[in-house]
């Protein structure tokens, strides 16, 4: 490895005004944990209350009664905190620069006046079909404006929105519509991405057909593609936003009511409804954009993300708006037209903010220097990554073409649970090292434990699962409709800790190093999936008999989908087969649980008892077959021969 990657990156300069400096964190960490509810009663503050707050952390991690509270009785309301709270000093400022996938379509800028007067608006349409407070509203949008402002209008009335993203399939949209039993769906006639056309609408109206026929469906007309049109059921949004008030009420809320719930996969089962809360929230969401991209007024930040995922939500919208920002909003990927759309962005906005994953990194590392080279990149003054650990040379890639060697990397450790960053760089206070998350944020207490005992590791280094000891304003309150799996997954396997499913490495300067997932959750290109989800898809097909699937590396996607099928019996494996399986999970799932290897497995390794070993499938698909461990348990030992025999003959 180069010498960049393995040395310690001293803080820039031009960060000795940052929000945190190294002595302030210091000081503010030990607060945070010595007295978390002065700390934390003072952050509260950043956010304008109806009804203040007395009380601030009331939370307890003990199985049987996980309870997590925070500002308990505060009342607020999260969209007069994002908008009409800014209009008296800031009714003129960008609040969102809008970037279409075409780069001939002309940029939008959204003034915070205008913000609230769609916001408003969109609320009340809300209202006129009928949505009322804690009623659940399912967004199903491309990245354009109206998501911001249709989840800030569930805000204003305390609906609570679940956005899906919009790369899933009908199938998994109805499952979350059914799940959160929402009374609204709002989507788009048609989603461009990269050129080409999702039918949104179209995959709407599927969905719907197996949800109850009382949910209304939301059409914004965006690219004025055709569709089909259910009359009583359809309603065109854009439109009646004109017909409607531009005043709509903010509900006062409760800091602990919902604001939203984020569908997330697990190691079993499906997917499940993560819930996060008002006040504690957007107070995280706030106080992590703030500090760890160290922003200032007058800058320009740009999440890279989809609001379909958590990073959306926390960073393209509610910690951005809260704090007055200016956000940007692109509705492109990352090569097309070319691999430089991401630089001319950066270029056209003078973004000063930039904030992606991993995998965009290693696929545009791939494309050369002259897609750089044609942009100016001198407004940039900080580079963020999220969603999974980045390998050292796309850091010091990053560094050196992107950040020329003058922009900070904050590498930030966290998840959907979490609702902002838990263990992350800030670029003032913390030097970094390629590939490490660094430090923990302030009032987050990180545990390694030791995997089998669940004892804490104390002292210097330390390798094991990483937990967290303690609450934090942004943690999810509980799954949707079932806080006995919230315990679950998240409370019992070590009592006391909160689990992430991550294991990790502290260093001799306490630093973190985020080593992946040791559950059966892969991380693929940044986004998350169940083994258990893909599994169940294709044994659904009518030709599989059954199936497990694993991880294995995959070179820009950090961690590829490799799944062994065993075929029902007759069936012979073929080319169009294969072919066959993998639209069949496109079409479940979506194309992001796409597999990008499948192995036709005669028998699959089982305990005596029938337990599938993944432990011996995961080396097989990685090519290290020198490590396969114990195989005396296995029910049929030559069933592991014959897979390698067939993972070797495809080279
Ligand atoms: C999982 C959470 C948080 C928003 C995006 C993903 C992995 C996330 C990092 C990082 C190493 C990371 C973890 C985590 N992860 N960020 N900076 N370094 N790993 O959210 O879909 O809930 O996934 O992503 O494995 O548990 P998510």
């Amino acid at each position: 490895m180069s010498e960049e990657a393995t040395t310690t990156h001293p803080i820039p300069a031009g960060f000795e005004n940052a929000h945190a400096t190294p002595e302030s964190y210091k000081r503010m960490y030990a607060e945070s944990i010595s007295d978390p509810n002065g700390f934390w009663g003072r952050e509260g503050k950043r956010l304008d209350w109806i009804t203040p707050y007395t009380k601030v952390k009331d939370t307890d991690f003990t199985t049987g009664q996980v309870s997590i509270k925070w500002y308990e009785d505060g009342v607020l309301n999260v969209c007069v905190n994002c908008v009409d709270r800014h209009l008296p000093e800031r009714a003129d400022q960008v609040a969102i620069i809008w970037e279409p996938d075409d780069p001939a379509t002309p940029a939008r800028q959204i003034t915070y006046a205008e913000l609230s007067d769609k916001v408003n608006r969109m609320a009340n349409v809300l209202l006129s079909q009928g949505v009322m407070r804690g009623d659940r509203v399912v967004i199903y949008l491309p990245m354009i404006p109206e998501a911001a402002y249709a989840m800030l209008a569930c805000a204003r009335i305390g609906a609570i929105h679940s956005i899906v993203f919009a790369g899933f399939s009908p199938d998994a949209l109805a499952n979350r519509i059914n799940d959160s039993g929402a009374k609204v769906v709002i989507t788009a006639d048609t989603a461009p991405r990269g050129g080409r056309r999702t039918a949104l609408k179209s995959n709407a109206d599927k969905a719907l057909l197996h949800a109850s026929d009382k949910v209304r469906c939301l059409v914004v007309k965006h690219t004025g593609d055709q569709t089909t049109w259910v009359e009583g059921r359809d309603v065109d949004v854009l439109a009646l936003m004109e017909q409607v008030s531009p005043d709509c009420p903010p509900r006062p809320m409760n800091a602990e009511d919902p604001l939203f719930i984020l569908y997330t996969s697990g190691s079993t089962g499906k997917p499940k409804g993560v819930v996060h809360s008002s006040g504690g929230y957007l107070t995280f969401a706030a106080m992590t954009h703030e500090y760890t991209f160290d922003y200032h007024d007058g800058d320009v930040f740009w999440c890279t993300a989809d609001v379909g995922w958590v990073t959306g939500h926390s960073y393209i919208v509610y910690g951005p708006l809260a704090n007055g920002a200016t956000t940007l909003m692109f509705e492109g990927v990352p090569t097309w037209p070319d691999a430089g759309r991401f630089w001319e962005v950066c270029d056209k906005h003078k973004v000063t903010q930039f904030y992606t994953a991993p995998t965009a990194i290693r696929a545009l590392m791939g494309q050369g220097t002259e897609f750089i080279e044609k942009h100016d990149l001198s407004s940039l003054r900080l580079l963020g990554t999220v969603g999974e650990p980045i390998n050292p040379e796309a850091w010091v890639w990053y560094d050196k073409y992107i950040g020329k060697g003058k922009c900070p990397i904050v590498d930030t450790w966290w998840q959907t649970e979490t609702g902002g960053h838990l263990i992350t760089p800030l670029p003032g206070a913390i030097p970094t090292k390629p590939g490490s998350a660094t430090l923990p944020f302030f009032g987050i207490k990180p545990a390694v434990l030791v995997p089998e005992t669940g004892a804490p590791i104390e002292g210097n280094p330390a390798e094991g699962v990483l937990c967290i000891a303690d609450s934090w304003p942004g943690q999810m309150r509980t799954v949707w409709g079932d806080h006995q799996r919230f315990e679950e997954t998240y409370f019992q396997q070590y009592p006391g800790y909160y689990f992430t499913g991550d294991g990790c490495r502290r260093d001799e300067d306490g630093y973190y190093w985020i080593t992946g997932r040791v559950d059966d959750v892969l991380n693929v290109s940044g986004h998350r999936m169940g083994t258990a989800e893909v599994e169940s898809a294709l044994v659904a097909h009518p030709k599989v008999a059954e199936s497990a699937v694993v991880g294995y590396p995959h070179e820009v996607k950090g961690q590829g989908i490799y799944a062994y099928v065993t075929l029902m019996n007759g069936v012979e494996p073929s080319e169009e087969l294969r072919k066959e399986l993998e639209a069949w999970v496109r079409n479940e799932i979506g194309p992001i649980a796409k597999p990008d290897l499948i192995q036709w497995a005669p028998g699959l390794p089982k305990t005596r008892s029938g337990k599938i070993m993944r432990r011996i499938l995961r080396k097989i698909a990685e090519n290290d077959y020198g490590a396969l461990g114990d195989t005396s348990t296995l029910a049929e030992p030559a069933v592991v021969e014959d897979l390698i025999e067939n993972r070797m003959n495809r080279g």
